[in-house]
């Protein structure tokens, strides 16, 4: 690949000029330069603007076995801040992007149409879909007449002359159980910056398990995504790319070369928003959709007797018993289903969600809820969820392998010390077997893996730590962490990746490919 040993060499000559920096010198504490910005956005008063809430995509047709669907990617305009308008590149022009029903064993298919001036890949988080499905990086829909020669596989050209734009039809199964999945852009080299103009969008997946539960539902089931950004004085976003036009040379300034950190939270795409709840419980789909920053959440204030988040389900739906929390962290592109008990606060109470990463300024508030009326609750709080999960055994795994997330030097991280090849296999699992997989960490990485949910069986050796329950596709791997995940690698043969989903990381390189063979 060009683009890759065009960069390597670069990344040389700027390791000849001295520029390398040890490994694991990116700590913790380093990461946080990322905040220092030269940019701040306008000043937006804080629980002013309503929770949106993203708009459920309708099928253009159903067949017996198939939702079919249809989304164009293009840029849009919206008002994010109040005033000025922003624009977004998003799945039908709005960010975040539509959310997408399924249900578990119908299949759906997403015709995505490239109306943005770059090329695009789209891969649903958390799917288990075959590989000509999943959004690998080079699997690019190419603007119309976008520079000839480049590669794309299964694009077609639309069938009229209206729509001679470039799509391509992604046909996921939905073999899986229920679950919080998100779609978002996934080109080589640029996906931190597209999902930060706003390609990104909520897939949530039902089955019957979940529908037999009485869980809050309909106004009481609420997605909440979280995202931070920086805007410009108009309003636009602010990402400090290196080539803003997103066609030539990759990456990000060497002060983001962490993450970018925006310095205004969002949540379904408005700063800082309030919602008004009666003194019931609710139900919150919760995902850090951000691209480099995690937060602590917790409820200010807490509830009489604390605990005020019941956790009913991971990244891969539902656990088998809820897990009570005081304080939830979530790291980029975790998900976390959780259940909030307002009759615990009398009525008038104003509940801020925090984020006490942060400790104080703009980053430390997430949204407010404003306990507005009382109302009989019709949910239950089960305190059984999902059956008995029949996860991994760790016994029965055939193959360990170790993952190494570091950086190599300024501009690149790379896992096992190798930037990513599109060319190079890294791990070849073999279908349906079981294997353990350890990534070890000198700086925070939030692993993903594509195709399979795994089991997090330790964290340096000890137990798992409070928020690895249940079916993961995305752990958070802290500094100096070892952390110890099975997985199963059923469903389908192919090509897939793995990587950091620090997207700046994920950018410079933190990717690895596997193929189950
Ligand atoms: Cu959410 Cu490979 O990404
Ligand atoms: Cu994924
Ligand atoms: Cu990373």
């Amino acid at each position: 690949m060009k683009i890759t040993r065009r960069r390597l060499l670069k990344l040389g000559m700027m390791a000849g000029a001295g520029m390398v920096l040890p490994v694991g010198a990116m700590g913790a504490a380093v990461a946080r330069l990322g905040a220092v910005n030269s940019v701040t956005s306008p000043k937006v008063k804080p629980f002013i603007v309503p929770l949106p809430v993203p708009p459920v995509l309708e099928p253009v047709r159903t067949s017996a076995t198939t939702d079919y669907y249809e989304i164009t990617q293009r840029i849009g305009r919206q008002e994010v801040l109040p005033g000025p308008k922003t624009e977004v590149w998003g799945y039908d022009g709005v960010f975040p992007g539509p959310t997408i029903e399924a249900k578990s064993g119908r299949r759906v298919v997403v015709r995505q149409w490239n109306e943005l001036p770059v090329p695009v890949s789209t891969h649903l988080h958390g799917g288990k879909t075959p590989p000509e499905s999943d959004g690998y990086p080079t699997d690019l829909i190419l603007p119309q007449g976008y520079g000839p020669g480049a590669p794309s596989m299964d694009a077609g050209h639309g069938p009229t002359a209206e729509h001679s734009h470039m799509f391509k039809d992604y046909s996921y199964p939905n073999e899986q159980r229920a679950a919080t999945l998100w779609y978002h852009d996934h080109r080589m080299d640029f996906t931190g910056p597209q999902v930060y103009k706003g390609l990104a969008g909520l897939y949530v997946i039902r089955d019957e398990v979940e529908g037999g539960l009485s869980l809050p539902k309909g106004e009481k089931e609420v997605p909440l995504v979280i995202s931070d950004r920086t805007f410009g004085e108009d309003g636009s976003f602010y990402y400090p790319s290196i080539d803003p036009s997103l066609e030539g040379e990759p990456g990000v300034l060497v002060s983001q070369h962490n993450g970018m950190l925006g310095d205004t939270i969002l949540v379904n795409g408005a700063p800082w928003p309030y919602m008004e709840v009666s003194n019931t419980r609710y139900r919150f789909r919760v995902l850090n959709a951000s691209n480099a920053r995690d937060y602590d959440l917790s409820l200010d204030p807490p509830p009489p007797g604390g605990k005020p988040f019941v956790q009913i389900g991971s990244d891969g739906g539902l656990l088998e018993a809820p897990v009570r929390h005081d304080r939830v962290r979530i790291s980029p592109a975790e998900r976390f289903d959780v259940v909030v008990d307002f009759s615990r606060y009398p009525v008038g109470t104003k509940v801020t969600l925090k984020n006490r990463e942060e400790g104080k300024g703009p980053t430390s508030e997430v949204m407010r809820f404003t306990v507005a009326r009382r109302e009989k609750d019709e949910s239950t709080a089960p305190e059984r969820l999902a059956p008995e999960q029949d996860f991994p055994d760790p016994n029965a795994a055939e193959v360990t392998r170790r993952f190494k997330f570091s950086n190599s030097a300024v501009g690149m991280w790379s896992i096992n010390g190798k930037p990513f090849d599109p060319e190079r296999m890294d791990a070849r699992p073999r279908l349906g077997s079981t294997e353990i997989w350890e990534f070890t960490s000198s700086s925070s990485h939030p692993v993903h893996v594509h195709l399979v949910h795994f089991r997090v069986l330790s964290r340096n050796g000890g137990k798992p730590g409070p928020y690895d329950a249940g079916w993961k596709d995305t752990v958070y791997v802290t500094s100096g962490e070892t952390v110890r995940v099975a997985a199963r690698f059923s469903g389908y043969k192919g090509r897939y990746v793995l990587h950091c989903h620090n997207l700046e990381h994920e950018d410079m390189m933190m990717m690895a490919n596997f193929e189950v063979v």
